[in-house]
């Protein structure tokens, strides 16, 4: 066995986030380590590679035992990691961030032509075409983490840990990286992959250990093991109804009956002119590539790109959108796809993180009382299953999805009449995905009208009442009713040429 755990535990205060866990790692395999959000998988990387003290546990790594006290110290052993969020420099070269640490002297200068020559030498292998000069920033994030993964196998060489690093990749990128993935597995490395993707952890991994609680409670073979059966592990029950069946008849507001009209909006470079009206209580999908167009949709919409040449207006008149503070006067809500970027205050809690967007609009001069702020967050942890100790817990110390969720509740609570949500299941296990989709359903019952951007096409299927197809910046067709449905939506996002009901209304 190339790495064993043992009874590993790890405690914070208020929380087991590790109870005697065992896992084991074969040279050669690719070990997904799976579980609902909270359920311990990041913490568990975290002992491993010495960024957390464990409690308690014995680790071994060919054999012999091992105590890593910092990242470094766990590289230098033969564990490499490389996180969703690429922990590289984006504006020092490929080929400085390839080697910093370790370049290449001459005379006491980097030599910078051996340090170019050094790169190449690792990234050879890897069917990446990158000129080792240019500042990795100017490179996709997929080609990003093959570098940092290049990086660390390099200087690590036995065990690869990949923590959700398809996140924010589109299919074509997430096949690059599998390809690389799969060529360092022959190459004998041990890698572990954690994701809530299911198909790419059915696609990719040879076993699955799935965490819950913060406890291990099963570890397969991928070959033969039945996707309900690995969803019924993570969530310690059966699944209620298949989650993501398809909920309604599409049913498009009656055009005569919108309220909300966005005519010609647009912005030169991100997104040409296009209109959107938008009736009470209805789901609005947004559906494209990534890079088409969909969130500088979103962007011109909440005022984040303020649009050049349209204009908005509501039953009231116009509407001023020239950036995201006059559209949260207008009422709009917008949850980006960023985990990082979305504001998240980490060393407020759980309370005055759901609060803070609320209290801000209301002034400040009109303090939330602190019963109400005690409901608002105990609604939302209810609702949303944030799994958290209690709610004064500093939401720095969440999980990553459930980090989201909060994010999500802040919004919620300031009830938007309009709400954007990009990518809102993103990095979110399949228990609370279902629970997201369903709150669409009760919110825009409400009256609450979304409109949501997703790659995940049955995701839309799902809730929304019509879909939007954006393709190169343009808006290119709308689809309705029995055409909201996923071949379709393919097609249309396909298509060279629009054939669809032309140009969106
Ligand atoms: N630094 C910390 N301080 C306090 N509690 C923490 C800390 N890090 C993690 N936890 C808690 O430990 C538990 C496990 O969190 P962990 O980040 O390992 O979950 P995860 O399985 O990676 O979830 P996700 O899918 O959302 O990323 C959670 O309850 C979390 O709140
Ligand atoms: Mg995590």
């Amino acid at each position: 066995m190339l790495l064993t755990i043992r009874s590993l535990t790890k405690t914070f205060p208020g929380t087991r986030a590790l109870d005697s866990v065992d896992f084991d790692l074969r040279a050669g395999e690719v070990h997904a380590l799976l579980g609902e959000n909270g359920a311990g998988k990041s913490t568990l990387i975290k002992c491993l590679t010495g960024a957390y003290q464990r409690d308690e546990g014995e680790l071994t790594l060919d054999g012999a035992p091992i105590s890593p006290q910092s990242t470094l110290e766990a590289q230098e052993l033969g564990i490499g990691t490389v996180y969703q969020e690429v922990n590289l420099l984006p504006n020092l070269t490929v080929a400085e961030n390839l080697t910093f640490g370790r370049q290449p002297t001459r005379f006491g200068m980097v030599d910078g032509r051996a340090m170019r020559r050094q790169a190449e030498e690792m990234l050879s292998g890897y069917g990446v075409d990158v000129d080792v000069r240019r500042d990795l920033g100017t490179y996709s994030v997929a080609i990003q983490q093959i570098v940092a993964i290049a990086r660390a196998v390099t200087l690590s060489g036995k065990v690869l840990i990949l923590d959700e690093p398809t996140a924010s990749l589109d299919s074509r990128e997430v096949a690059m990286l599998f390809d690389v993935v799969r060529s360092l597995r022959e190459q004998g490395l041990g890698i572990i992959f954690i994701s809530h993707f299911l198909d790419q952890v059915f696609e990719i991994s040879d076993r699955v250990t799935v965490l819950r609680n913060g406890c291990r409670v099963a570890t397969d073979d991928i070959a033969g093991l039945e996707r309900l059966r690995l969803i019924e592990h993570m969530l310690g029950h059966e699944l209620e109804d298949e989650t993501r069946e398809g909920r309604h008849a599409h049913v498009p507001s009656d055009p005569s009956e919108r309220t909300l009209h966005f005519e010609g909006v647009g912005r030169r470079g991100l997104i040409e002119p296009f209109d959107l009206s938008v009736g009470r209580g209805e789901v609005i999908g947004l559906a494209g590539l990534l890079g088409s167009g969909r969130t500088e949709s979103a962007e011109v919409l909440f005022g984040i790109k303020p649009t050049q040449t349209g204009t908005a207006r509501d039953e009231n008149g116009e509407i001023a959108l020239r950036n995201p503070r006059e559209a949260v006067a207008a009422g709009f809500g917008f949850a980006p796809e960023d985990r990082k970027t979305d504001g998240i205050v980490a060393d407020l809690s759980v309370r005055e993180n759901i609060a803070l967007a609320l209290q801000a609009r209301r002034g400040w001069a009109r303090p939330i009382s602190r019963a109400e702020q005690n409901r608002l967050a105990d609604h939302y942890i209810d609702r949303l299953d944030i799994r958290t100790s209690d709610a004064e817990k500093a939401v720095g110390d969440l999980s990553g999805g459930n980090q989201q969720k909060v994010v999500l509740a802040r919004w919620l609570a300031m009830n938007p009449r309009f709400f954007i949500l990009d990518e809102p299941t993103r990095g979110i296990d399949v228990g609370a995905h279902a629970e997201i989709l369903r709150l669409i359903e009760e919110v825009t019952a409400d009256g609450m009208s979304i409109l949501v951007i997703s790659s995940e096409l049955d995701e839309l299927v799902a809730v929304a009442d019509r879909v939007i197809v954006v393709r190169d910046r343009r808006h290119v067709a709308q689809l309705t009713g029995a055409e909201v449905e996923t071949d379709t939506i393919v097609r249309a996002i396909a298509a060279p040429d629009a054939d669809s009901d032309e140009e969106a209304a």
